[in-house]
């Protein structure tokens, strides 16, 4: 059923240009990632950092503590510490195994399941998974359709999978979950949880209830890399790398950030294109945002829209609508907050992880920073498009940032799988 060679053979080749391409990567030997806890009188990136240097990437903030990229050469300000030191070693990290010997699978005992066991040794370059795509699509043929949901600035497609039992005794309107990772390029564990996710849907239909429910019930429409340029450009050349690579008006500058791109609540950030903030000059500017609109609107436009989440990391939270304003109030504030306690709940039961749950403009600093959380995917599918949508934040809080291990990709899919399963079961039955 598997056409394993192929697999096989495409892997190794691939697994070459990427060994060459790897010269070209950035250097962060004289940066390092610090965290730096808030003091009320201050805010710690304008007042703090700014004033040190133009040269630091924030990589996550909260109430407590910011966790920034800075160079080494300043004085590490006052209530900063180190969190990671030797940031390449951290991305050498994120890609061992890369070049590890293949399980030795003769194709007599290959099997749906060495293959699922197999694919998530190891992070994959884009390639890999968009094969790994068809190999779905030839072993469950009733259950998967891989969508085409439009081209990037580069020419590459942006893949959805479907997945669906196509019941429509059991699914007449057409309830629809959608879920969508790698938003953010240098967020792997985003990518593979969402693999993750159609995996276990895929294989367990038929053999599980739950499952054989979901899939007769729900259709699910899975992205796990919405933005295939940055992707591979997290893989090539910068694997910090945040937003897509379309070219913006100042000639050396590229990449649009697509979580602010969205039209619902757009606002300029004045960024400049530089920037890992940069929202355009307007809405729908990134091209991964403006298909996803068209997509939903005329492929999709008869299905009905009942859940959307959005993995991200890192940080372990739960976060509901809005992100653009936190005097904004959802509909149905006091529910999103109770499946927001479900799903973080959801987490805490699989692995003893625990998840905040916060709103996105607290998370955003939008109540503070009016700007900050403009134009995101999750207020654009809360607003136009589903009942309930929410941002996960997905492990871990900070020793090693985006740049989680290998070894992380089957615990962070276990939980993750955990609290999307608590999702469908709400959808499918609501006590709320
Ligand atoms: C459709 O779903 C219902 C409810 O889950 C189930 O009883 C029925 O067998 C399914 N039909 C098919 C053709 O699988
Ligand atoms: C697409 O859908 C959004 C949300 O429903 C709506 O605001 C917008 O007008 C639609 N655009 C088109 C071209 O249909
Ligand atoms: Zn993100």
């Amino acid at each position: 059923m598997w056409n394993f060679q192929l697999f096989v053979l495409t892997f190794g080749i691939i697994s070459k240009i990427v060994k060459c391409q790897e010269l070209e990567n950035i250097d962060y030997s004289n940066y390092h990632i610090c965290r730096c806890s808030k003091d009320y009188s201050k805010d710690v990136i304008n007042d703090v950092i700014k004033p040190l240097t133009s040269d630091y990437d924030v990589w996550t903030r909260n109430f407590d503590f910011v966790d920034v990229r800075l160079p080494k050469n300043i004085k590490l300000p006052k209530g900063c510490q180190v969190m990671i030191s030797d940031i390449d070693k951290a991305i050498e990290e994120t890609k061992n195994g890369m070049h590890m010997s293949f399980p030795s699978l003769d194709q007599e005992s290959f099997s749906v399941d060495t293959l699922g066991n197999f694919f998530f040794n190891e992070y994959r370059d884009l390639n890999t998974i968009y094969l790994w795509f068809d190999l779905l699509k030839r072993s469950f043929p009733d259950l998967v359709k891989v969508e085409v949901v439009g081209e990037t600035f580069e020419g590459r497609e942006m893949k959805a999978l479907h997945v669906s039992a196509n019941n429509r005794t059991a699914n007449p309107d057409r309830k629809t979950i959608v879920i969508t990772g790698g938003v953010h390029s240098r967020e792997w564990i985003s990518v593979t949880s969402a693999c993750w996710t159609a995996y276990q849907l895929l294989t367990r239909y038929s053999y599980f209830k739950k499952e054989t429910r979901y899939l007769d019930s729900l259709d699910f429409l899975i992205i796990p890399i919405f933005n295939p340029d940055g992707y591979v450009y997290t893989w090539t050349h910068d694997r910090l790398w945040r937003k897509n690579r379309q070219q913006t008006y100042w000639p050396n500058c590229y990449g649009i950030d697509i979580d602010h791109s969205f039209d619902y609540e757009w606002g300029s950030n004045d960024d400049f294109p530089c920037s890992e903030d940069y929202s355009g000059q307007e809405p729908f500017e990134a091209l991964e945002a403006s298909s996803w609109n068209k997509y939903l609107n005329t492929t999709k436009g008869e299905y009905k829209i009942y859940g959307y989440i959005d993995f991200h990391s890192y940080s372990q939270e739960v976060l509901y609508p809005y992100a653009y304003s936190c005097e904004a109030i959802p509909r149905d504030l006091e529910n999103l907050v109770e499946l927001s306690y479900g799903l973080a709940k959801a987490f805490r039961e699989k692995s003893g992880k625990k998840y905040r749950v916060i709103s996105a403009c607290q998370d955003r600093g939008s109540d503070l920073t009016p700007g900050l959380g403009s134009g995101s995917a999750l207020d654009y599918m809360y607003h136009h498009r589903a009942h309930w949508a929410f941002q996960l934040k997905l492990r871990d809080t900070g020793n090693h940032g985006f740049l989680l291990p290998a070894t992380y990709i089957r615990p962070v899919g276990k939980e993750t799988y955990a609290s999307i399963k608590y999702f469908c079961d709400f959808i499918l039955n609501p006590e709320i």
